[in-house]
C-alpha cells in the first residue's frame, strides 16, 4: 500500500460508535492513511470501519504503535500480533514504537521492531518520539529501513532539525497534533494567510506541513465538517510568502510534554 501524506489521526476516538463514524466519513473523503495505538484503545472499531468501508483494505495505509510497557523482545512482538487481531487484519503497514521510555531498551526494542516485519505482521517500521540522539542511536542498530518518525510538529512546534534529517536520510517525518489541538487557530500569521487564500487556519496549517519535503501530518477529528475541511488542505497551494511567514514564527510551543518525556 502507498503512503499518503495526509493521514486521519485517532486519538482519543474511544467510543466505539463514534470512532467507526469518523473513519468512515475520513475514508468516504478520501483520507487513505489512519493512525491508531494501541494506547487509544480503538483498533477493534478503527479496524471494523475499514472493514465496512467501501475502500478496499490495501487501499488503506494502516498505522499502529505498541505501547511503552511492552518493549522487551517477547512482549513487543506479543503487542505486535494483538495489534493485528485488534485491527483484524493479516498485517499492518506500519508499526511504530510509541515512545522510547520506561521499558524501551535499543536493543532488545528494535531487534523486535525488525523481527516484526520479518514474522510479516507489518509492511513498514516507525519510531515515535525519539530525539535526535536516541534517534541516531536506533537508525544504527535497526536491521530495517526506517520508514517513519512520528513527532509532535506544527506553526508553534517546527521541528528543524528532525525535518533536516528526514530529508537528508529519506523517510517520513509524520506529525502528529498538526493543528496544535487548535491553538494554531489563534496564531496572527496563520490567520491571515487563511484570509487571503479564504481558507481556515487548520487547513493552513496542514497544508504549510505539507509544503516541506518528507513532511505527512495525522489530523484528527470526530467532527465530520472538521474532517471534509482538514482534507481540503490537500487543495490548497501556499505560495513562498505564505511559507516564509510562517517559518518566521518563532514560538517553542508543545502541546504534548511531561516530566520525563525524552527531551525534558
Ligand atoms: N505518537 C504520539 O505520541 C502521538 C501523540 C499525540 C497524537 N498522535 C496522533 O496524532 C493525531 C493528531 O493529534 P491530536 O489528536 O493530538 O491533535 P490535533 O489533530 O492537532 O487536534 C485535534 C483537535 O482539533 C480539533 N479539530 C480538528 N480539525 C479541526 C478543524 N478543522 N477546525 C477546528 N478544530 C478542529 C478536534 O476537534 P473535533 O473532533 O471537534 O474536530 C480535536 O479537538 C492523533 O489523533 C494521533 O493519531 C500521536
Amino acid at each position: 500500500m502507498s503512503f499518503h501524506r495526509l493521514g486521519f489521526g485517532t486519538y482519543r476516538l474511544t467510543d466505539p460508535e463514534a470512532c467507526e463514524r469518523a473513519v468512515k466519513t475520513a475514508l468516504d473523503v478520501g483520507y487513505r492513511h489512519v493512525d491508531t495505538a494501541e494506547l487509544y484503545e480503538n483498533e477493534a472499531h478503527v479496524g471494523r470501519a475499514i472493514a465496512e468501508s467501501d475502500v478496499p483494505r490495501e487501499d488503506v495505509f494502516l498505522a499502529t504503535k505498541v505501547w511503552r510497557d511492552r518493549l522487551s523482545y517477547d512482549d513487543f512482538l506479543e503487542s505486535a500480533r494483538e495489534r493485528v487481531d485488534e485491527l483484524g487484519v493479516d498485517s499492518v503497514d506500519l508499526l511504530y514504537v510509541h515512545w522510547p521510555l520506561d521499558t524501551y531498551d535499543p536493543e532488545e526494542t528494535l531487534a523486535a521492531l525488525a523481527a516484526a516485519v520479518d514474522e510479516g505482521l507489518t509492511e513498514h517500521v516507525g519510531l515515535s518520539n525519539f530525539t535526535p540522539t536516541l534517534l541516531e542511536d536506533a537508525v544504527s542498530r535497526l536491521d530495517a529501513p526506517l520508514f517513519a518518525h512520528q513527532v509532535e510538529m506544527h506553526p508553534l512546534l517546527q521541528q528543524e532539525e528532525l525535518v533536516a534529517r528526514a530529508q537528508a536520510e529519506d523517510y517520513w517525518l509524520v506529525a502528529y497534533a498538526p493543528l496544535a489541538r487548535t491553538e494554531v487557530s489563534d496564531v496572527p500569521e496563520i490567520r491571515a494567510v487563511a484570509e487571503k487564500h479564504d481558507a481556515t487556519p487548520a487547513q493552513v496549517s496542514l497544508a504549510w506541513l505539507l509544503s516541506k519535503e518528507n513532511v505527512a501530518a495525522i489530523p484528527r477529528s470526530g467532527t465530520p465538517a472538521h474532517i471534509r475541511e482538514n482534507y481540503g488542505a490537500l487543495d490548497l497551494e501556499l505560495d513562498a510568502e505564505d511559507v516564509d511567514r510562517i517559518d518566521d514564527v518563532d514560538r517553542e510551543e508543545r502541546v504534548v510534554d511531561f516530566s520525563g518525556a525524552p527531551w525534558a
